[in-house]
Order: structure tokens, then C-alpha cells, then sequence
């Protein structure tokens, strides 16, 4: 059983909704649990978790739910409301994946149960969701975490919070082989509502800072280029800052400031150096955000994003060319204080911190250029800082 529960808003109530009754015509039964687990916007702190550094991160509001129900046998039956239908696999032979398909989170997180001890039992699931697929709002921790609640509670054992979100990291790094950090499970476990949640991914130190400034939202910029490659280009730069740290003396990237990289920058050949002043330079924008959020400095922290967002481009060269097309229309918008690319880059998403004001004027000026620029249609929404990952209360 995972503790938390979930606030029964509107919009949870909505998916747990279609959630309860995708699985009512997948085998004709109730849930036995319903689990819900967001998506998450790093306001700042790109890549810098796998360097053990420092986030700054919400859980959003929109989220994906599973209802699951026990079966008798070891088989897990899961459907989707998106793409990709309906999968089925043997807990006993989860050694025949990863398949390179949406339920690799699920067996990825249904094996990794089992090494702990707490094997689920077979299970028919229904996910429902309205967390952008693919586009670096987590999606994919938000499924695995949401699975995590819903197996875990099925084979009747108590996880903890911090051990959930770290079992679903092993359970992507190891089954799925994306070499992902603590970002997208920790934001999508401790998010709380109105709060931006501070973290070093180091010492798993975190605070729920306030936002201090009211009459904000962060609004996620869909720029619906499908992401290529992005595990592989993922772990390269993964590699790259491991190399770079090695070279430089130090366990990790944290344990570097910018005076220390420009003494020691002769170690390092140009694309390391350029990794690493991403890197490094990152860190201190977490920490000057956080102070500035404090401060309600809206303006310091619009600076630090963009910011962010330019090493992201330079030095970390994660950008393409329809982040940059959605980003300059973003800028150009009504109300927009900053915008930087999330998650891992490579296509996806844009988030903009925008006067609440002026969000609906923002929206349609920034897909009016996106698409006159690129001929893609986005997808831009406003969002909050929502409620972490629990169970929904349905009855
Ligand atoms: C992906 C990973 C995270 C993090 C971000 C970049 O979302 O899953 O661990 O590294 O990219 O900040």
C-alpha cells in the first residue's frame, strides 16, 4: 500500500473516469487500486541530476492514471488510451523484453518489484492520461510511477516514497536502458501544489520552496517533433560529463564551480569543456532560482531560464530547430517572462513562465508563429504546480 492519496479533483476524477471504465471493457471487472502520477516541468536544473547536482522542479497538474485489477494468473494484460492499443506479457519471462514499446515501463517496473521482494501478481490495466508522450514532461516516469503504486499495492506491500521513485529510475535505467537521473520520479513523487520542489540529487536533500510570486503560469509549448535517437544521444552526453568529471579529478560535475572549470579547462578537449560549462554553470542557476523564487524576483528568474536555455543550446547542444522556432515565438508573446527547453531535449516541449493575465493571448500568438515558422500544429497549454504521485479514492 503507497500512502499518499490523491486530492479528488476535476481532472482526476475525469481520467480515473475513463481510466475505470477502459478497464471495465478490457475484462469486465472493477479496479482493485487506481494509482495517479504527473508529469513534471524542471524549471531549472537540465541535466544536471545525473551529475548530482541540483533541481528545481513541479509536479504538473496533468497526470496519467491506471486502474488495475488482480488476475489469477501471471499474466499482465495493460491498454492505453493513446497509441499503441493493448499489450500482454508473462511476469515469468520478462527476460523476453525490453520490446521497445509503451509497457517496457510497465514490465520495467513489474520486474524490478520482484527484485525487491515484492512480486505483483498478474493484472488486467488501463491507463488513461493527458501528459504529453515523448515530449520531456516525464511521461514516462509518470507511467512507471503510477504502475509502481498500482503493482506494488496489488502484491499487498508498504513502499515508501523515496524507495518508489528510485525503484522506477533502476527499473528505467536497467530494463529500458535510458540512463536517466532522479529528475522525473522525484518531481512526479514529492511535488506538492503551489510549491516548486528543490533538490541535490547528491545527498537527496530536498525543500518545497513557495512560489512566491502569484499571478504566474508555466505554460508547456508542444512542438510535436516526434524525438529521435534521444536515449542514445541521451547517454552520450551522460558519458561525456562522466569523462569530463574523470579528467578533472572529481566524482561528478557537482563538485565542480565555474573558477575551478576555467583553472582546469586545459584538461578537458572543446566538446567535454563546452558539457561541462553547462553543467557547472546550470548548478548555480538552480541555486540563484530558488533565491530568486524566494524573493518572488520574477523577472531573475525568467533571466535564469533563459539562460538556462541558451547553455542548453550552446554548450550542452540539446536544441533543434523547432525548439528554437517555438522558443522565439514564446519570447515574442504577450506576458512571457522566460522559456527554456525541458527534459532531455531533442524535440518535445518548451515551458514559458507567463503572466496569468495573459495566458490565452500567449497561447494563440505562440502556435500562430510556431506554425507559420515549422508548418507543425502545437499543442500549448497552462498548467501549475499539482499534487505528487498516490492512489485515487474512487468508491
Ligand atoms: C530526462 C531524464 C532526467 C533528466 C532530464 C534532463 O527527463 O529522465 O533524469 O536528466 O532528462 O534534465
Amino acid at each position: 500500500m503507497y500512502n499518499h492519496l490523491c486530492a479528488s479533483d476535476a481532472r482526476t476524477r475525469h481520467l480515473a473516469g475513463q481510466a475505470v471504465e477502459s478497464l471495465q471493457s478490457l475484462c469486465g471487472r472493477a479496479p482493485d487500486v487506481v494509482a495517479r502520477a504527473p508529469g513534471r516541468l524542471e524549471m531549472l536544473g537540465g541535466h544536471t541530476d545525473y551529475n548530482e547536482g541540483f533541481v528545481a522542479a513541479i509536479a504538473i497538474e496533468q497526470a496519467t492514471v491506471v486502474a488495475a485489477a488482480r488476475r489469477e494468473d501471471a499474466i499482465v494484460r495493460a491498454r492505453t488510451d493513446r497509441e499503441g492499443g493493448q499489450a500482454e506479457f508473462d511476469l515469468r519471462r520478462l527476460d523476453a523484453g525490453p520490446w521497445g514499446a509503451w509497457w517496457d515501463y510497465v514490465a520495467a517496473v513489474a520486474g524490478e518489484l520482484q527484485r525487491e521482494g515484492c512480486a505483483p501478481p498478474g493484472a488486467d490495466i488501463a491507463i488513461a492520461s493527458d501528459v504529453p508522450v515523448g515530449g520531456g514532461v516525464a511521461s514516462s516516469a509518470a507511467l512507471e510511477v503510477a504502475c509502481a503504486i498500482a503493482l506494488s499495492t496489488l502484491a499487498g506491500c508498504t513502499v515508501e516514497p523515496e524507495a518508489l521513485a528510485l525503484l522506477c529510475q533502476r527499473a528505467e535505467n536497467d530494463f529500458v536502458g535510458m540512463r536517466c537521473g532522479i529528475l522525473d520520479q522525484f518531481a512526479c513523487v514529492f511535488g506538492r501544489p503551489d510549491r516548486v520542489m528543490w533538490l541535490d540529487c547528491r545527498t537527496r536533500e530536498r525543500r518545497l520552496v513557495e512560489m512566491g510570486a502569484a499571478g504566474l503560469r508555466f505554460v508547456v509549448c508542444d512542438t510535436r517533433k516526434p524525438r529521435e535517437l534521444v536515449d542514445s544521444a541521451y547517454n552520450e552526453r551522460r558519458q561525456q560529463c562522466e569523462r569530463a568529471a574523470g579528467c578533472l579529478g572529481v566524482a561528478a560535475l557537482r563538485d565542480v564551480d565555474l573558477r575551478m572549470l576555467e583553472e582546469r579547462a586545459h584538461l578537458l578537449d572543446e566538446t567535454l569543456l563546452h558539457r561541462a560549462r553547462h553543467i557547472v554553470s546550470e548548478n548555480e542557476r538552480v541555486q540563484a532560482g530558488v533565491a530568486a523564487l524566494e524573493a518572488g524576483d520574477v523577472e531573475a528568474l525568467g533571466e535564469l531560464m533563459n539562460a538556462s536555455h541558451v547553455s542548453a543550446r550552446d554548450d550542452y547542444e540539446v536544441s533543434c530547430a523547432e525548439l528554437e522556432a517555438m522558443r522565439n515565438a514564446a519570447l515574442a508573446a504577450p506576458g512571457c517572462h522566460g522559456a527554456r527547453l525541458v527534459g532531455a531535449g531533442f524535440g518535445g516541449c518548451v515551458m514559458a513562465l507567463v503572466d496569468a493575465s495573459t495566458v490565452d493571448e500567449f497561447a494563440a500568438q505562440t502556435a500562430e508563429e510556431y506554425e507559420q515558422e515549422t508548418g507543425l500544429t502545437p499543442e500549448i497549454f497552462a498548467t501549475r504546480a499539482g499534487d505528487g504521485a498516490g492512489r485515487v479514492r474512487v468508491r
